[in-house]
């Protein structure tokens, strides 16, 4: 793969030795290894990320395989000089944007939230501390409204899936057709797991001794009863938790005591009622655990300011910096314009350079898919996805340019990122076990579908050491999400070992993170 970074201007390009090739606009070279160690040559110094971005693993089939690697004689003769630079792109505003769609925008895409957000910077602790964590499991976790799994994923009765929190795990079970019921999933006699993982099941069987529930949390049966005349049955019902549902979703809450689930999502299902979330089905469902705290991990999906560091390739396409963020109650949104030219720029990319970025075209292959004349790349994508959503989606036809090419990612206090218009992407994030160092990243794909609904994805957990590109069923995102892990280990370990005592944060593009640290102040009682 052959790429020219946006801010540098030196050409990237990938051997056949697996090294990478960087050539400056000086003309001096090096070569690096795709986690950016040098390995020879002049130039001493390159992004690490556009390094792995074309060194590191590719896709089969997909956008980001599409052109074959160049050989290492042919790597500099070929390489185009670099444009001139003309002046900076000016910066519209993502409203004025939305002026210029071919269709009708809808109200949700108007909404604004804006708050007075005290928070500004949070104490590094707050990653790293275990007696942070444990405050957490104590305050939040215990008492917070949280997705566990989809509706979808238990259709029958009897089904259930494990959802574990932190050191705490749930049963979460259909008990009726139009039940679901989440019990603690500990036996109450010597405490073992009841269930080991997701499935159906007539009734709940301990594996060890074999004591034995109904689906309905009631005690059933104990063997050689005589041996426990002290137990009464109505005391040993299995402990529950509280259930609500949303947009397909089973969010569950440990507190008994806590409001219903609609008075912790607020205003949130008007913001979905266009794109009704209960009518897609899970396509792909990929968790990785992550050598980072969970907020970590989760913040770095929270603003698009590192996209020009990070995924410098997307850069042609991408209008970083001039995100909107908003925020109203339990959750925050941020919409970031695709197809329109990151601010940061220096050049003016053509509408071909915009949608070659976001299809991670090397720049010695033929485009995926052309710009035709007269038409702009937002204007081409939007076209594209109207097609592909014909017969799944009602008024495929009538949905803005906006709704098919940009990105809307919406956060639910604590860790729900569900994310607006069809754009397929939730993320949920969790803390690891007892571990702060840890956390479990899951990415799910929802997608609308045509005719019964289709089965969904199981979870596809992803070993340590496999990178996200060993989930062929993420496409061109896997190579994305290889970006951002890239940080996040690292992260961890320069928290560790900062001498400063806080993490700061910027006014508007991390608008996002601010609004989630005073809700989890609030939270926590700090
Ligand atoms: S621990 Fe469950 S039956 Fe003994
Ligand atoms: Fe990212």
């Amino acid at each position: 793969m052959k790429l020219r970074h946006p801010f540098s201007r030196a050409l990237y390009e990938s051997q056949e030795n697996g090294l990478v090739r960087v050539e400056g606009p000086d003309g001096r070279a090096g070569l690096f290894h795709q986690d950016g160690r040098w390995h020879s040559g002049e130039l001493r110094d390159a992004d690490p990320h556009l390094l792995g971005w074309v060194g590191g693993p590719q896709l089969g089939g997909g956008a980001a395989s599409a052109s074959p690697r160049p050989s290492a004689a042919s790597t500099t003769a070929a390489a185009p000089a670099p444009p001139p630079t003309p002046a900076r792109v000016p910066a519209l505003t993502y409203q004025e944007l939305l002026d210029t769609d071919t269709r009708p925008v809808p109200k949700v895409l108007r909404w604004q939230g804006r708050e007075e957000l005290p928070v500004l910077r949070v104490p590094i602790e707050r990653y790293t501390a275990r007696a942070f964590h444990d405050l957490e499991v104590e305050k939040l976790w215990r008492k917070v409204w949280q997705m566990a799994c989809r509706e979808e994923e238990i259709p029958e009765v009897g089904d259930h899936v494990v959802y574990e929190i932190a050191e705490d795990s749930l049963l979460v079970l259909r008990t009726a057709p139009g039940e679901i019921r989440a019990f603690h999933n500990v036996c109450l006699h010597r405490g073992r797991l009841l269930r080991d993982c997701d499935g159906r099941a007539d009734e709940l069987r301990c594996p060890f001794h074999g004591w034995t529930w109904a689906l309905d949390g009631s005690l059933k049966r104990i063997p050689a009863s005589e041996d426990f005349p002290h137990v009464d049955p109505e005391r040993f019902r299995l402990p529950e938790a509280q259930v609500g549902t949303w947009g397909g979703f089973v969010f569950v809450n440990l507190d008994p005591d806590r409001a219903p689930l609609a008075s912790h999502l607020g205003e949130l299902p008007r913001h979905f009622e266009r794109w009704p979330l209960e009518h897609r089905t899970k396509e792909a469902h990929v968790a990785k655990r992550l050598p980072c705290n969970w907020k970590v991990a989760q913040e770095a999906f929270m603003e698009a300011y590192h996209v020009g560091a990070t995924h410098p390739q997307l850069l042609p396409g991408i209008g970083d910096t001039n995100s909107q963020y908003d925020v109203w109650g339990n959750f925050s949104r941020a919409i970031t314009a695709n197809m329109t030219p990151s601010p940061l720029l220096s050049f003016q990319p053509s509408e071909q350079e915009m949608l070659d970025s976001l299809l991670s075209r090397s720049l010695d292959a033929e485009p995926m898919l052309r710009v035709p004349d007269g038409m702009t790349a937002r204007q081409t994508l939007a076209m594209g996805a109207r097609v592909s959503l014909q017969g799944a989606v009602a008024g495929a036809n009538e949905l803005s340019d906006a709704e098919l090419a940009d990105s809307f990612y919406y956060t639910l206090f604590p860790n729900f990122h569900p994310w607006g218009a069809y754009n397929r992407i939730v993320y949920r994030f969790r803390p690891y076990r007892s571990d702060p160092d840890r956390c479990i990243m899951e990415v799910i794909y929802l997608a609308p579908f045509r005719g019964p609904r289709p089965k969904p994805a199981p979870v596809h957990w992803l070993g340590d050491d496999e990178d996200w590109t060993k989930a062929p069923e993420l496409g061109f995102l896997a190579r994305v999400f290889n970006q951002d892990t890239f940080n996040l280990g690292r992260v961890q370990r320069g928290l560790h070992a900062a001498r400063h005592r806080y993490v700061t944060f910027a006014r508007t593009q991390e608008t996002k993170i601010r609004h989630f640290h005073g809700l989890l102040e609030r939270q926590l009682g700090l």
